[in-house]
């Protein structure tokens, strides 16, 4: 009792002994940000160092046929080498079936897909779908009759909102086809009851990650369509053991930059000590990345590649679970002003380790630049492609696509970090409307 008292009166001395003012003080430091640099790159892989090691000793270990498809009760499953392989062989088997293909699509695309819908639609029949001011939904479909196919990208790790879908469906019997690589969640195989055939990708940084591989999800009352599209796969030629032992390979400096914080701290410190630049270096490296292939991949998959999608096909629920928690908490020191401004388009929490973040584009070089100073590794928009040729309200959409910027993963990212990136993006945004001269 009396070593109590002793003590009670020991602290009320020492609040005596500090004055309000700087309780204050000490209070404010303690809510001040404590780190200074952030050790994650714009980009992430979920995956282990052991599973990394996995997806080689499936080379070896992999005797077993997988089947390329599996039939469920209201849909059937397709397997293939990548994304952009089953959007060819989707594309290549409509143009087969209808004269002169038409189509009505979303603005914004991978640029595999932009690609492939150039390769096998004519420019005047691809008809865009204008998008609402948030870029989260689809606001007025093209006047048009005659349409064979919707083609959707939805973008950002969330769904797009697809109201009127149904109205154009009926109208014009359109089938409807979805990349939900950036997507939104995978507990659901499409986005709506609307969606006929919807893709994804087990690519590096997809969602489930198998290093490689891809798959399709297309509904029951489409057999036929699914049964021509297995055809074609299965006459693919075989992706050979050593091309994927290379592709491996290829993608070990990638995941040791993007995922070991060890290594990001070197390579920061390395362009410090080089007086390189940070955003040059960045950039360059994502647009000659060796672990991303951009070439010959209409193939079928190599069993170790089969092994590896089918030890990684459930994995979506714990990324999905780290991606909103992240999400939510960087959110959380959002204003709802810097929403309005940056990330017109959140909705629901974006399920992908892209960062994502609208500048205006008169300002992008000025945010490049402000992000460089601050060490934070940052990529002009790597992902999105506008089509070549232009058509009514495309500025909209330009001077959007010119405007997104991939920030660090927030996956990889401690609390401290999320904090200090969301306080950088607020300075920037007091300098540049506000004109408040940042202290730091
Ligand atoms: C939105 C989107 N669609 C399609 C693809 C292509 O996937 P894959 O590499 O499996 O062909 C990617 C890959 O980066 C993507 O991000």
């Amino acid at each position: 009792m009396e070593r109590q008292t002793e003590v009670k009166s020991e602290a009320i001395q020492l609040q005596k002994r500090i004055s309000s003012k700087e309780i204050k003080k000490y209070q404010k430091l303690e809510n001040q940000i404590k780190v200074r640099e952030i050790l994650a790159a714009p980009d992430y892989l979920y995956l282990s160092s052991t599973e990394f090691i996995q997806h080689f000793t499936n080379l070896i270990t992999a005797k077993e046929e997988h089947n390329l498809w599996e039939s469920h009760k209201d849909y059937i499953k397709i397997i293939g080498y990548a994304n952009r392989g089953m959007l060819e062989t989707c594309l290549k088997y409509f143009t087969k079936i209808k004269d002169d293909l038409v189509i009505a699509t979303t603005p914004l695309h991978h640029t595999s897909w932009r690609d492939g819908i150039e390769k096998f639609v004519k420019h005047e029949n691809i008809h865009i779908i204008d998008l609402n001011d948030s870029f989260n939904g689809l606001e007025k479909f093209p006047d048009i009759q005659k349409c064979d196919l919707v083609i959707i990208t939805h973008m950002f790790g969330q769904d797009f909102d697809l109201t009127g879908l149904a109205k154009f469906k009926e109208r014009t019997g359109a089938i409807i086809i979805e990349d939900r690589v950036q997507g939104g969640t995978l507990d659901i195989k499409f986005s709506s009851d609307l969606t006929d055939l919807a893709l994804y990708s087990m690519a590096m940084d997809k969602r489930p990650i198998a290093l490689g591989g891809a798959f399709l999800y297309i509904r029951k009352e489409h057999e036929e369509i699914a049964k021509n599209l297995l055809e074609m796969i299965m006459h693919y030629p075989l992706e050979p053991i050593r091309k994927r032992f290379i592709d491996l390979l290829k993608k070990i400096p990638t995941y040791l930059l993007y995922n070991q914080r060890g290594i990001t701290f070197l390579f920061l410190r390395i362009i410090k000590m080089l007086k390189l630049n940070l955003l040059d270096f960045t950039n360059t490296y994502r647009k000659k990345n060796p672990g991303f292939e951009r070439n010959n991949f209409t193939l079928k998959p190599s069993k170790g590649l089969m092994k590896s999608m089918s030890q990684h096909y459930h994995d979506h629920r714990n990324m999905e679970n780290l991606y909103e928690k992240k999400h939510m908490l960087f959110r959380s020191y959002l204003s709802n002003d810097l929403i309005q401004r940056h990330f017109p388009w959140y909705r629901e929490a974006a399920l992908t380790p892209y960062n994502t973040i609208y500048i205006d584009e008169k300002y992008v070089n000025k945010f490049l630049r402000f992000m460089n100073r601050s060490d934070i590794c940052i990529i002009h928009n790597p992902t999105y492609k506008m089509f070549n040729f232009s058509y009514p309200g495309d500025e909209k959409y330009s001077k959007f696509n010119s405007g997104i910027v991939y920030l660090p993963s927030l996956a990889n990212m401690n609390h401290e970090e999320i904090r200090y990136l969301a306080d950088r993006i607020d300075r920037f945004d007091k300098v540049v409307y506000k004109n408040q001269i940042p202290q730091n």
